[in-house]
């Protein structure tokens, strides 16, 4: 399937009853109601792009399901209209997954957002996609529970996205990824049936396990439409720190000291320039007084500051580095906005090329060292607790973005941590993927989505030639 079939997105606004996208429309509208079907470019626009803005396409209509059976209905539509399908969840994405190429419809799960009631026993909930982080999150709070999983665009993100993604975050330290939090879900396949595995047994060994296959696909092999979420308890009290290092390898040290000491919740790094930059751009005090160390770890760590032992604790971890230590929770907040505001302030200095990576641990200083080399203006900043670092390069020339990740697979590390392979990197993933592995991604692909119907030209690279 091409998704040139419907290429432009303007055959909406042509005469009625002239246009072969005139049957699809009609079918769109019959399944989501005509106030749920979007043609017209002001109306599409914002669905069109990613966060960034540096991945748009044009669509030919959004459709906004309100519940499972309409976005069987617009899947089986599409297919019979051989017109590809664009999944979409909040809008926050970074790398194109939930962008049209041209043509395609946009699927926005945002309707879907109803949060059901937490399993206070279990430990769990079951959301809508389209419910958003902050959303599940509230309502986790109300029984002393949280999403195990938390990030910046916490208001926006939707869950549905964020298990596509399998996304990230700052607590993947203390909780792991998106993935580890899916219990069950449901989703739609390209034929409109529907996977029902939203039970989550604590054990369920009856043959492949389809949640964890569709955490991280993207959209490219079945629409999550519900999310059976495991919670996790909601830290009662927590110290939060920034720690002046003088190296990788003692932040290194400082993350791992910390973890000896008790349960991490955080641990983050940010750059001397980097804090400058969220300073100037996004209004953020300096946390410590110039001249700043070259980095800086923040540390979230679960437990009450009072408690009998912690001060000693904390001098022991701090040691003579210069160090930031919130008094209280207004504190905390400042000090998690040198951190979370990096993604706007480089936003305000241009339209970023982001590089989500992990390394091994060992590898970070070297890979670290050989990023300033080959792009001295990139922002890094990152997740040291999973070894996961983000480089923003501004104003790239052509290939540097390859050239770091190339760097990264010569280092035995990932191209894609955390917020996908989308579009952006589709062509990439070969460098930490082989030969066998993207075969049996493809084949897997082609099991579940024989016509392509699904969020086409996504995370798997181009068929090659003759296939
Ligand atoms: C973050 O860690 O802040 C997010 O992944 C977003 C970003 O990389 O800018
Ligand atoms: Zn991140």
């Amino acid at each position: 399937m091409s998704t040139e079939m419907s290429m432009g997105g303007t055959v909406a606004d042509g005469p009625r009853g002239t246009d072969p996208a005139d049957g699809l429309l009609a079918a769109l509208r019959a399944a989501v109601g005509p106030a749920h079907l979007l043609v017209d470019a002001g109306a599409r626009a914002a669905y069109e792009t990613d966060w960034t803005g540096r991945f748009a396409g044009t669509a030919l209509a959004v459709v906004r399901p309100a519940g499972t059976d309409e976005v069987v209905a617009v899947l089986r539509a599409c297919a019979a209209h051989a017109t590809p399908v664009v999944p979409r969840g909040g809008g926050t994405g970074l790398v194109g997954g939930a962008v049209p190429l041209g043509g395609e419809v946009v699927l926005s799960l945002e309707r879907l957002d109803h949060v059901g009631p937490v399993d206070v026993a279990g430990g769990s909930v079951v959301v809508g996609a389209g419910a958003t982080l902050a959303a599940v999150d509230r309502s986790a709070a109300d029984h002393g529970l949280a999403v195990g999983v938390d990030l910046a665009s916490r208001d926006s993100a939707t869950i549905g996205g964020m298990v596509a993604t399998d996304a990230g975050g700052v607590r993947v330290i203390a909780h792991g990824p998106m993935r580890r939090q899916v219990l069950g879900l449901e989703a739609v396949l390209a034929d409109g049936s529907v996977l029902r595995r939203i039970p989550g047994l604590a054990k369920d060994g009856t043959g492949y396990a389809l949640p964890e296959l569709l955490a991280g696909s993207e959209g490219t092999l079945a629409v999550v439409t519900a999310v059976h979420l495991r919670l996790v308890p909601r830290p009662v009290a927590t110290t939060v720190l920034l720690l002046g290092c003088a190296d990788v390898a003692d932040a290194l040290g400082r993350v791992a000291a910390a973890r000896r000491a008790g349960t991490v919740l955080a641990a983050e790094l940010v750059r001397d320039r980097g804090v400058r930059m969220v300073h100037q751009h996004a209004g953020v005090p300096l946390p410590l007084p110039e001249p700043l160390p070259p980095l800086l770890l923040l540390l979230e760590l679960d437990g009450d500051p009072d408690r009998a032992g912690r001060a000693d604790a904390l001098a022991a971890l701090v040691g003579d580095r210069p160090a930031a230590i919130a008094a209280d929770v207004a504190d905390a907040r400042r000090l998690w906005a040198v951190r979370e505001r990096h993604t706007e302030a480089v936003q305000r200095l241009g339209t970023p090329t982001k590089l989500d990576v992990t390394v091994p641990p060992a590898a970070m200083a070297e890979v670290l060292a050989e990023v300033d080399r080959i792009a001295p203006d990139a922002v890094v900043f990152g997740h040291i607790g999973d070894a996961s670092l983000h480089v923003n390069l501004l104003d790239a020339p052509p290939g540097l973005d390859e050239q770091v990740l190339r760097l990264v697979a010569a280092h035995g590390g990932s191209i894609a941590a955390e917020h996908g392979i989308g579009v952006a990197k589709a062509h990439l993933v070969h460098l930490t993927r082989d030969d066998a592995d993207v075969a049996a991604m493809r084949a897997v692909k082609r099991a579940l989505d024989p016509t392509g119907l699904l969020n086409p030209g996504k995370v798997l690279p181009p068929d090659p030639p003759g296939s």
